[in-house]
């Protein structure tokens, strides 16, 4: 059976701009889920996500918007904005492993807190009808957290629990948990959906063939470090096309004009693109060599050439 990919958000990396752009290029996606709204105690949208989530910026897409908060009252704001903008879906982060997040009782922070899970999604199913999805660590000290969750989340109808093989005290160090994701699937009567280091179609499979009633699988890192890999999943095959290169040379530099227009200044489009090359040079065929290129380009017209050149090389082999 084919999956249903998604794109699991990296904050800062998958806004609507690359998302377009990947879509456009490479395709094999199904939904994208957005970056998070996070609100900062005012009940205020902030522009950036005003902008990422704007259906003009995404026509061709299907995106899922996402919220990371603690707060009944918030929630509900979010719920009221994206559903005032045409979406029917919001997926709520229990996933961030950040201390500065987790502290204050978000993200993997909540997942040890089931009362206040119920809070909010008690006032969220009663005030409105949106569709409402998860996306989870397995806790943030101990993978078992998650097991005293699904007692309170069973109680709703949910979407789907998207879930992060980890937990929150790793960040996204060390490996995943799989013995621990098997456990979820016996102790919840939600829906499924896996995630975490699916970075190749090999990984791919061997988690396909683990989990063979999961059908839906999420891809962050390994999606932006190798943006063909969607459709290669999808095509069953691990054969790259043949203009490889070009094709990725065009989306470089469609997301290079697009964040440049937007970005002022050459040392943000510069930090930006460095972002993106510490997962895009992973699938070169020398990823330090290539990421030390990159950051030593010291102006703009030294970072072009320096792209040509390791593009040039990679189609050379
Ligand atoms: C820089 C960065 C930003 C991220 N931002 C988000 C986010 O906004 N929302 C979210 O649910 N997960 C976020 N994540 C987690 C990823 O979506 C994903 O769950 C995680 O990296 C594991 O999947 P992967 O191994 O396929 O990358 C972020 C991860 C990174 C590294």
């Amino acid at each position: 059976m084919t999956p249903t990919l998604l794109s699991s958000p990296l904050q800062g990396f998958t806004d609507f701009r690359f998302r377009n752009a990947f879509n456009y290029y490479f395709g094999g996606i199904d939904t994208f889920y957005a970056p998070y709204i996070r609100l900062n105690g005012k009940l205020k949208i902030k522009q950036s996500y005003q902008n990422d989530l704007a259906p003009k910026n995404n026509t061709s897409l299907q995106v899922t918007p996402q919220v990371m908060t603690n707060d009944p009252e918030e929630f509900l704001f979010v719920v009221n904005y994206v559903q005032s903008l045409g979406y029917n879906e919001l997926n709520w982060n229990l996933g961030c492993p950040y201390p500065m997040v987790t502290k204050s009782g978000m993200g993997s922070g909540l997942i040890c807190n089931p009362s206040k899970i119920n809070e909010v999604l008690h006032k969220a199913h009663n005030e409105s009808n949106i569709a409402i999805s998860m996306k989870m660590r397995m806790g943030y000290e101990n993978a078992t957290e998650i097991l005293e969750a699904f007692s309170v989340l069973d109680q709703y109808p949910l979407k789907s629990i998207a879930i992060h093989a980890r937990i929150g005290k790793q960040l996204y160090k060390g490996p995943v948990d799989l013995d621990a994701f098997e456990k979820c699937i016996h102790h919840t009567k939600h829906k499924l959906y896996y995630n975490g280091d699916i970075t190749s179609v090999a990984s791919y499979k061997t988690i396909q063939k683990r989990f063979p009633t999961i059908n839906h699988f999420l891809m962050g890192r390994g999606l932006i470090a190798d943006p063909f890999l969607p459709s290669m999943i999808k095509n069953n095959t691990t054969e790259y096309p043949k203009n490889r290169w070009k094709i990725f040379s065009a989306f470089h530099d469609t997301i290079y004009q697009q964040y440049d227009e937007y970005l002022s200044g050459p040392t943000p489009i510069k930090m930006k693109m460095l972002g993106f090359w510490e997962f895009f040079s992973k699938s070169t065929s020398n990823p330090k060599k290539t990421y030390k290129a990159i950051k030593k380009a010291g102006n703009p017209i030294k970072y072009k050439q320096t792209v040509a050149q390791i593009i040039h090389s990679e189609m050379k082999l």
